[in-house]
């Protein structure tokens, strides 16, 4: 009887794709906060109950609230007078720091990043996002934030696959004058890009999100989202390059279909540009979101 056997690439595939059918899903009292966030009638005492469920969110979002960005002389010790401070949008963007410090700092052999630097890169392209929202008077500051944050969690997944193949990629990438996302492509048949969408979508995550991450290297394949993910693609442009990393390899340029989305010729670009030399000090590790250098990042 003929047995199928899987090509290798297909089997890679389906364990990839095996672990995010796996993954858990986010807890419940996090669907609970960001629904509560959602509802203008939410008041600041139901939010605080909310939070004070989780105790890590309880420390970040004090700690969030402390933070000398938002310009108060006195120490905030309440959780109802912390969501009070940073209102309703920035603290969305707090929840999903504090869901994505601990994966994102962890360190990713295959991508030669050492611990905590996919969540220096992660913030740092986090706030180049929202200040570029800002300069180009995109609605939601904190949506940018949060798309910049999370764009490249698909890394976390494709880590061990990244380091089995890692030579065969360098080389794909050298010959072909290919970037990291274009490679894992062709190795793996899906990008961590795709897979962090997989991720989002997994996790119930609102579909702009899931649009912004997925198609951050590609904004233009995004169905209705294209402006969030041009705005993460150039902000990851704009993030300092690791020579020891994988993603030191590759050019990291804005994608020009980004910068036609965004409606930016090269006079807006240098507008960015600087607006990068002015928050060049941002990508230190682990500074923290709200940490007074956010400042000039506005
Ligand atoms: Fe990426
Ligand atoms: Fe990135």
């Amino acid at each position: 009887m003929y047995a199928y056997t899987p090509p290798p690439l297909c089997e890679k595939l389906n364990a990839i794709l095996a672990q995010v059918q796996n993954l858990q899903p986010l807890p419940t009292s996090i669907h609970q906060i960001l629904r509560a966030l959602n509802k203008p009638e939410t008041t600041a005492k139901e939010l605080a109950n909310l939070l004070a469920t989780d105790q890590a969110l309880t420390a970040h979002t004090l700690h969030a609230a402390n933070s000398a960005f938002l310009g108060y002389s006195s120490p905030c010790s309440s959780l109802i007078e912390a969501v009070m401070r940073l209102g309703f949008n920035q603290l969305r963007s707090v929840v999903f720091t504090g869901l994505a410090l601990n994966p994102l700092s962890r360190r990713l052999v295959g991508y030669g990043l050492g611990a905590g630097a996919l969540w220096e890169h992660s913030v740092a392209t986090a706030q180049y996002a929202r200040k570029i929202a800002q300069v180009l008077h995109y609605a939601e500051l904190e949506e940018a934030y949060i798309a910049g944050l999370l764009h490249d969690m698909g890394k976390l997944f494709l880590d061990q696959f990244v380091l089995e193949d890692y030579h065969q990629i360098v080389q794909l990438m050298k010959e072909k004058q290919i970037s990291v996302w274009q490679a894992e492509e062709v190795m793996f048949g899906i990008d961590h890009a795709r897979l962090g969408g997989l991720v989002a979508k997994k996790w119930d995550l609102p579909s702009k999100f899931v649009e912004a991450i997925q198609y951050h290297h590609l904004p233009s394949f995004a169905w209705r989202y294209k402006e969030l993910g041009a705005i993460v693609n150039i902000a990851n442009s704009f993030t300092p390059k690791d020579s020891t990393s994988l993603a030191g390899l590759d050019g990291r340029l804005p994608n020009p279909i980004a910068m036609e989305i965004l409606q930016l010729d090269p006079y807006g670009l240098d507008r960015l540009w600087g607006s990068k030399r002015e928050s060049k000090c941002h990508s230190r590790r682990n500074v923290h979101p709200y940490s007074p250098t956010d400042r000039s990042a506005g």
